[in-house]
């Protein structure tokens, strides 16, 4: 029997894992290390209704305690994505697809909801409004719990998707735009997108990224990464989607403890590519060691 059977707010996976948006590409760059089909689903890069080039300068900083992004949603837009990168997906990948979907405006976000709810081979929508890296909307709206709340109703109203918010730890209360979110129709909430953070050259006395600022991610996000699935764990009752400095299965059954349903692994891929494939041999092998029936048995357990 597979304990990691798991059903994330509506999407059957045959377990919690999924690589965060961004960090595995369309789902094939790494098929020379891993079958992706293992995994329970693939989480693709951020997409926009419109080709959009990303930042200027540097995008990737890498700092002794974590990587810093500034990419600005670069993608090629909607219509590529469509005609193109869905066909390449659907000749070598079987498991779930959720598209990562961002907009400037609400009514963009709408747009793109429409279009990607008729593409029956996309699981899921991720509604990114946490993005760091982009000035024009994006972050505003899941800084803002009006229109965070906002979009999410709009977006639900046009999709029967499941539809996973995606939320900023760049807030003073994530709890309540959470809960807000939950109230407006989401049926699951992911976190976290990356920390708002800066690097300094300091021959060149200037900002080492383009942007000046990007999201930080990898190890040592994970502390803030548990405590927000904690905390926003007590303020909902939808599932958690939990990522942030995953990189070992034991962070990996951390996260769950602490209330996340299914987990992401993002920046720690990039050091170890077989890290997917690691935590779920991992999650078998506790399933067996702990006698759990599910690996379901443990999400939450701290709050019990
Ligand atoms: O750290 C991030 N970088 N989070 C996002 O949501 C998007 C990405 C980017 O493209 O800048």
């Amino acid at each position: 029997m597979n304990k990691l059977k798991t059903n994330f707010c509506g999407i059957d996976m045959k377990n919690p894992i999924m690589t965060a948006s961004g960090t595995f590409g369309w789902g094939k760059e790494y098929s020379d290390y891993f079958d992706p089909n293992v995994l329970g689903a693939i989480v693709l890069k951020g997409l926009t209704l419109e080709p959009r080039k990303g930042n200027p300068g540097t995008r990737i900083a890498e700092t002794p305690s974590g990587m810093l992004n500034s990419i600005g949603l670069e993608n090629p837009g909607f219509e590529h994505f469509k005609n193109i990168t869905m066909k390449e997906l659907e000749e070598d990948i079987s498991t779930n697809l959720i598209v990562n979907l961002n907009g400037k405006t609400i009514e963009e976000y709408v747009e793109l909801t429409e279009k990607i709810d008729k593409i029956d081979r996309i699981a899921g929508i991720e509604l990114n409004i946490s993005c760091p890296n982009v000035k024009d909307g994006g972050m505003a709206f899941g800084a803002n719990p009006k229109i965070a709340a906002e979009v999410t109703r709009k977006v639900r109203e046009v999709t029967k998707k499941p539809l996973i918010v995606k939320l900023s730890p760049n807030v003073t209360d994530i709890s309540y735009i959470a809960k807000l979110v939950e109230d407006n129709g989401a049926d699951a909430i992911a976190i976290i997108n990356t920390l708002l953070g800066m690097a300094i050259d300091i021959e060149k006395k200037k900002p080492v990224l383009g942007n000046i600022f990007g999201g930080f991610s990898g190890p040592a996000v994970k502390p803030v990464a548990l405590r927000i699935v904690y905390q926003v764990y007590k303020a909902v009752n939808i599932p958690i989607l939990g990522m942030g400095g995953i990189s070992s299965t034991k962070d990996a059954i951390e996260f769950m403890m602490a209330g996340a349903s299914a987990v992401s692994l993002g920046t720690s891929i990039f050091t170890n590519p077989l890290l997917p494939v690691e935590v779920i041999e991992g999650l078998n092998k506790y399933c067996k060691e702990e006698k759990l029936k599910n690996i379901s048995d443990i999400v939450g357990i701290l709050h019990k």
